[in-house]
């Protein structure tokens, strides 16, 4: 037997109990001719105590041990003299009778407690390492609840886990694929799923009625804090559905994961239901922050709303100007400013520059635009914004509206985290609904699909695809909390003919078409239900659950933003022999 308790079990009520301990040494301590080891494993940390008065050799032992050897121990649970009260096992120590090395380890290359001194590349290289700090671990161990969570109330509703392959040909979510050379047929490649999105739907024209997944999906794409290229989905879908339906079930499952896993509570509330086109309007974004409000005020639009007079050639050119009002801000120095000035013009965010305002104590109002608008007009925009003395006003504006308010979503956003208000234990969820079905790409010079091109249109929009597809929206729907998009899906089309006008706005030749999406518009000829469904980012969700600020701290080996497992030191070059079997020419630089 290797242990008899854990290092996390152990209590007072334990005390005199001979018991039999492993794990990894966390760290000696010598204190006079006492020793005292932390001993540690998944469970916790249970201190050992050698006196070199009662047992020289084995104290001489125990100060051999070097950080990160595995032992065993042997000895009588004691009451400790000097209790911890931060320790769950604080009020006992192992008087130690046997020391067992196990097994010896080198130095690590840094310590593995909560706050490590190891950089992030450090960590990742010798990730199984990290993982035995105790905070990195439970995340795991709650994406493990998580997981559970999931499976137990998508089971207690009549959904079905069903595996998809991975092997697979190209699925359209908007990405790049990863693909895989097959051997047996020489010049083809397999892709890697993006999402397993056509299969769950032939597994509901296979009458399957309610799927769920956990699976991993595949995206070669830039990397952000909230992307990597290979992340897992909950991944659902539902026959015989609407939107109503949809949104019910996952808000109920939603509401189920946060009181299970988390303890929060949402309340009998349903979420908020916000229009795509109010969402852009209020806050400049799809996936809107509502933990706070800052939303955005219009001063100039394509409608027609404009308080300012000519004179000022930067909002004359402008079709869109508009701000946010930052509560009690006037105190922001000339030098802050200037830091937010150059913020909006960075390339992340891309704006020309930041016009701003200060509310003085008598309501007066000194701003950047001094010297081209009136008093009057100053103060008819305080009003706009409802300002109050000490506000600080900050104002964007541009010949794009929803690309200037993009950019005014970034200020928000950041002034939103300077004030305070985005705090990580409060969780604000909505969903954002009726999104355009189509959205222009600049690059490829069509319309693309916004979700993919199986969403279904709004029926009563359907007309409009002959003759401003640009204006229908989709039956499609994101679930966001605290400005996370954690998942998002559809109603989709379960009619060929559909299917195929669709293709046609896409701008896929029928031919095309076929040869991608073949089977797919095949299967509908064959009763195809009518479904839908969704799929949540679980590495996102648990962040949040988390207050994590990249998945990667949620995932046990994840890639760096080089999309390199720096552990593995994939991906890597391979042997000719191996390519050859391939058909594949070698990029590898001579060896
Ligand atoms: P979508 O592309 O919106 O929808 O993806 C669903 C959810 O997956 C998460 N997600 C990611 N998480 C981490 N890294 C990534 N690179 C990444 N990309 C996406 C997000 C997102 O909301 N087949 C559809 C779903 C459907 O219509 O049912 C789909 O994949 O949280």
């Amino acid at each position: 037997m290797y242990r008899s308790h854990t290092n996390g079990e152990l209590r007072i009520a334990n005390v005199g109990e001979v018991v039999t301990l492993a794990g990894w040494v966390q760290r000696t301590r010598k204190m006079g001719g006492m020793t005292f080891v932390d001993l540690r494993d998944r469970y916790g940390i249970t201190q050992l105590c050698f006196n070199e008065e009662v047992n020289a050799d084995l104290c001489a032992q125990a100060n051999k041990l070097g950080r990160e050897f595995v032992i065993q121990v042997t000895g009588k649970v004691a009451e400790r003299y000097s209790k911890n009260a931060n320790m769950p096992t604080g009020d006992i120590e192992i008087i130690v009778d046997t020391l067992n090395v196990l097994n010896a380890s080198l130095t690590p290359p840094f310590t593995i407690e909560e706050n490590s001194d190891g950089g992030d590349d450090i960590r990742m290289k010798y990730r199984y390492l990290d993982l035995r700090r105790s905070n990195v671990r439970a995340n795991l161990e709650l994406r493990h609840k998580f997981c559970l969570a999931v499976r137990d109330f998508l089971d207690s509703k009549g959904f079905l886990e069903i595996e998809t392959p991975v092997l697979v040909g190209s699925t359209p979510e908007g990405a790049r694929d990863f693909i895989v050379p097959s051997r047996m047929n020489p010049g083809q490649f397999y892709a890697l799923p993006q999402s397993p999105q056509m299969l769950k739907q032939l597994l509901m024209v296979a009458g399957m009625d309610r799927y769920f997944q956990i699976v991993k999906c595949f995206r070669d794409e830039d990397l952000r804090a909230d992307r990597q290229p290979e992340f897992t989905q909950i991944d659902c879908e539902m026959s015989f559905v609407q939107q109503d339906d949809i949104i019910k079930v996952f808000e109920e499952m939603t509401k189920h994961l946060f009181k299970t896993v988390r303890g929060v509570d949402l309340g009998e509330q349903p979420f908020l239901r916000l229009p795509w086109k109010e969402a852009m309007r209020r806050f400049g974004s799809d996936k809107p922050d509502m933990r706070f409000g800052m939303e955005f005020v219009e001063l100039k639009n394509e409608e027609g709303k404009n308080i300012f007079p000519e004179g000022f050639a930067v909002f004359d050119g402008a079709k869109y100007v508009g701000g946010i009002c930052a509560e009690g801000q006037a105190v922001y120095t000339r030098k802050q400013l200037d830091e937010l000035t150059n913020f909006v013009k960075s390339q992340q965010v891309g704006a020309k520059g930041l016009v701003y305002a200060r509310v003085q104590e008598d309501g007066s109002v000194k701003s950047s635009v001094d010297k081209f608008y009136s008093q009057e007009v100053l103060q008819q925009m305080k009003e706009e914004f409802g300002a109050k003395p000490g506000d600080l006003i900050l104002v964007l504006s541009g010949e794009d509206s929803n690309k200037t308010r993009k950019q005014l979503c970034e200020l928000r956003l950041l002034m939103g985290e300077r004030m305070g208000l985005r705090d990580k234990n409060k969780f604000a969820l909505l969903w954002v609904v009726d999104f355009p079905m189509f959205e222009w790409s600049d690059e490829e010079q069509r319309l693309m699909a916004m979700h993919h091109p199986f969403t279904s249109p709004k029926p009563s929009d359907i007309p409009l695809l002959d003759t401003d597809p640009a204006n229908v929206l989709a039956d499609a729907y994101d679930m966001v909390c605290n400005g996370v998009e954690v998942g998002g899906g559809s109603i989709r089309i379960h009619d060929a003919v559909l299917q195929a006008k669709i293709f046609d706005v896409l701008g896929f030749t029928p031919e095309k078409a076929q040869e991608q999406f073949g089977f797919l518009m095949n299967a509908f000829k064959y009763g195809a239900p009518p479904h839908g469904g969704l799929a949540y980012g679980l590495d996102r969700f648990v962040s949040l659950f988390a207050g994590l600020d990249s998945i990667r701290d949620c995932i046990a080996f994840p890639k760096n933003n080089s999309g390199r497992d720096v552990m593995l030191d994939a991906p890597g070059f391979v042997d000719q022999k191996q390519l050859d079997e391939l058909f594949l020419q070698s990029v590898a630089p001579e060896k």
